[in-house]
């Protein structure tokens, strides 16, 4: 049988569940994970850390010349972020860097130097990645598009959850407020604003579990892949 391999793009809500997704169809079908939302918070933090000014466009770009990011699949299987050969998984998921990447992910010069990075890491194909702007931008071409969002409730309990699991007690008001706003930010910015790609499947979380969203999306991946040539 001829397998094709494809580009899976999942675009989505804060905290609906697209990494989860993402990450358990990639491991289902031995494609590699792309993180896009890690890259802006890496970006994020590298900016935090150095106090550059979100004004000052020179200092951008100056610093985005100094940021290089990588991911690299640690002993139990999972792929973590690394900014600078530093393992930066964990601070780039605190509410410090969530509290500033959707001012920072809607710099233009910040887009243009990810989305070039993420077309190349998508050229091989046989790649699942996530974010906003997947569908739309980066890969407008990718065989498979699921666009994903719950109840902003639930998407709030999860996200407290998934950081009290991670060792960060957080308010649940404060990670309502914080997904509130990143949603604004993110759909109403120029650059690439999160939107549903048209040729797009929507897939709503709010009452489904992770196994059931992950079944879905890969019977819709098989489709492509063995479908007819
Ligand atoms: O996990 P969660 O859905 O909360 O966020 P994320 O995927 O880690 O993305 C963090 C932020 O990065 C988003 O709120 C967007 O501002 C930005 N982002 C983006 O602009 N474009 C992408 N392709 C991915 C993320």
């Amino acid at each position: 049988m001829n397998f094709r391999k494809i580009v899976i793009a999942v675009d989505g809500y804060s905290a609906c569940g697209k990494s989860s997704t993402a990450k358990a169809v990639s491991a289902i079908l031995g494609y590699r994970y792309i993180d896009s939302g890690a890259m802006y918070r890496a970006v994020t933090l590298y900016f935090l850390d150095h106090h550059v000014a979100l004004s000052n466009p020179k200092e951008i770009a100056r610093a985005l010349k100094k940021v290089d990011i990588t991911f690299r699949i640690n002993s139990t299987n999972k792929s973590e972020t690394y900014l600078n050969g530093l393992n930066v998984d964990k601070p780039i998921r605190t509410m410090r860097v969530s509290e500033l990447v959707s001012q920072v992910s809607a710099i233009r010069e910040v887009r243009i130097a990810m989305v070039e990075q993420q077309r190349r890491m998508g050229r091989e194909k046989a790649v699942v990645m996530d974010g906003r702007d997947i569908g739309t931008v980066v890969f407008p071409q990718a065989d498979l598009k699921i666009f994903m969002n719950a109840d902003l409730l639930v998407r709030a309990f999860r996200r407290q959850k998934e950081l009290l699991d991670r060792g960060q007690l957080v308010d649940l008001d404060d990670v309502m407020e914080n997904i509130i706003l990143r949603d604004k930010t993110d759909t109403t910015r120029a650059e690439s604003p999160l939107k549903q790609a048209e040729d797009a499947i929507f897939l709503d979380t709010t009452n489904i579990t992770l196994d059931e969203q992950v079944d879905e999306v890969v019977r819709l991946a098989l489709s492509k892949i063995i479908g007819p040539q």
